[in-house]
């Protein structure tokens, strides 16, 4: 007999939140472990029914492979449901993967993680859960959260009106996945890790990654440090975009090339080759939310010295992404206003649809306040997003500035444009036919590659002329 055999086996799980972590997370545990109940429930109604499509290239998130997971788990032991309740009540486990955004409005501003999702979703487990339940946090949290978290579940322990008891246990385990390889980052994880105090429930969440994690990379700690990792991991990467890009503008200064110097740098092993891709400055949802957090929690712990550290890789990212906007603007010869722009890549990287802090929406702002016209394509976000994003709507116009419209492929986007710049590393953009791309565009015309992603011989040898990040 195994000392896992003693545990008491996990037959259903319920994940609060049906975003990019909830839905693509549980489809991998569902298709992992047959045996457990897997549900997924969301305030969202028009996310659930995406979902529940059975049209899958409509999931609501564009993930390689999701869809082959989601096709063999759904109706099976995984559901997409807005019945939060009978969710919760039926779970031996349940997981917070809501959003924690950063405040907008009220103390810490800016700054604070907004926890209205958690605390709402906590007295709905609260109120719901019968028998004993295993709270999990996978939403990135402010270290210490797990405290207010058990305190509302503390006020709804013990004897229920209904003659039943319920208890439980709050455990800590952050999601490390990157949108655009999640599917490859849960199935093999470099690590999992579970924070908490209550042995017995640590291994029973153990015992349902050990179907396919291997033990030893399943990493056990208290709670706050497990909390913490996850804000400290998104910073120590973020640190390092921010690094490289400081060192791409001296590139740019100097004849260096900032690819050399990656590889040069990346090869000693102590640095190590990964996260060195000079660009336009990180996007997506959690690394300045993360770093942000990181920051507003130094203040409060009175350490000002920390808090400045932290807050300068965040505004270094800031800065890269005016930085290229000028930089556009002057090679234009000081003014792009009427001038047609091609962008292509809106998405924060390449592989997904999320546009959240996407470096296109401040570089592409920035354009519109210049007056440009821009001819906006990505393969997979869609128009409406482009529009909420950027605060204007195809074809208008807000006070003087300039206009954007979607164009359905590169060759609608290029045509008649002075300049094309690249935002995102899309495969198709690494293999561009110039010399074609080049009779299309008004000359003298310009080729800007925040991506390194462009066939720099080629384009310049189709006559344009070609700026490329950190390249001397
Ligand atoms: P998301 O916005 O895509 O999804 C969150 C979902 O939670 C939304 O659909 C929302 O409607 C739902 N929700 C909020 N409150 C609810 C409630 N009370 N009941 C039911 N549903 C509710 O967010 P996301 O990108 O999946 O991120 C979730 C968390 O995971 C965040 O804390 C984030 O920092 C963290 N995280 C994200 C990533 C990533 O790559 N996106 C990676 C690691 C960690
Ligand atoms: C990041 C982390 O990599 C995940 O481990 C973490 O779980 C996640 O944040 C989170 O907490 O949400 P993600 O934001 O999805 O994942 O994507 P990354 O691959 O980290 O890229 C973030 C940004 O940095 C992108 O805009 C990307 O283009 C940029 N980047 C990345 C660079 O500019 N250079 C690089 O070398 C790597």
């Amino acid at each position: 007999m195994t000392e896992f055999s003693l545990l008491p086996p996990i037959r259903s799980i319920c994940c609060i939140g049906a975003g990019y972590v909830g839905g693509p997370t549980m489809a991998v545990i569902a298709d992992r472990c047959p045996e457990i109940q897997v549900t997924v429930v969301d305030l969202n109604q028009s996310r659930i029914d995406a979902w529940n499509d059975s049209d899958l290239s409509r999931l609501p998130v564009y993930e390689p492979g999701l869809d082959v997971v989601v096709a063999r788990c759904r109706g099976r032991n995984l559901h997409f449901s807005t019945q939060v309740e009978l969710a919760i009540a039926g779970a031996d486990v349940v997981f917070l993967s809501v959003n924690t955004p950063t405040k907008t409005r009220g103390v810490g501003a800016g700054q604070a993680s907004d926890l209205r999702w958690i605390e709402a979703s906590a007295r709905q487990v609260a109120a719901c859960a019968k028998g004993h339940t295993i709270v999990v946090e996978k939403s990135t949290l402010p270290v210490r959260t797990a405290a207010t978290v058990q305190a509302i579940l503390d006020a709804a322990q013990g004897e229920t009106p209904d003659g039943g008891a319920k208890s439980f246990s709050v455990l800590s385990n952050p999601e490390f996945l990157a949108e655009g390889t999640a599917i490859q980052d849960l199935e093999n994880p470099d690590r999992v890790l579970i924070g908490g105090d209550d042995l017995q429930a640590i291994e029973v969440l153990a015992s349902i990654y050990q179907q396919w994690v291997p033990n030893d990379r399943i990493l056990r700690t208290n709670l706050w440090s497990s909390e913490l990792s996850k804000l400290t991991a998104n910073a120590f990467l973020a640190q390092r975009i921010s690094s490289i890009n400081s060192i791409a503008a001296i590139c740019e200064a100097t004849e260096a090339n900032v690819q050399e110097v990656s590889r040069a740098i990346g090869s000693d092993t102590r640095i190590g080759p990964k996260f060195l891709q000079a660009g336009p400055g990180f996007g997506g949802s959690c690394f300045q939310k993360d770093i942000l957090n990181l920051v507003y929690l130094s203040r409060h712990y009175g350490l000002e010295e920390v808090a400045a550290y932290w807050e300068s890789v965040v505004q270094l990212n800031s800065w890269q992404q005016h930085r290229i906007a000028r930089l556009v603007v002057n090679r234009l010869f000081g003014t792009v206003t009427g001038k047609r722009l091609a962008i292509l890549g809106f998405a924060f990287k390449a592989d997904t649809n999320d546009t959240r802090e996407a470096p296109a929406i401040r570089i592409c702002s920035d354009l519109l306040d210049e007056g440009a016209a821009l001819a906006i394509y990505d393969p997979k976000v869609h128009k409406a997003q482009i529009a909420s994003d950027l605060g204007q709507s195809a074809g208008e116009t807000i006070n003087e500035s300039g206009s954007w419209m979607p164009a359905s492929n590169v060759f609608e986007s290029v045509s008649g444009a002075d300049a094309v710049l690249i935002l995102t590393e899309w495969a198709e953009f690494s293999a561009l036919p110039w010399a074609q791309i080049a009779v299309l565009m008004r000359k003298p015309a310009w080729v800007f590659d925040a991506r390194s992603c462009v066939d720099l011989p080629a384009a310049r040898g189709a006559g344009l002329n070609v700026w490329s990040i950190g390249q001397g």
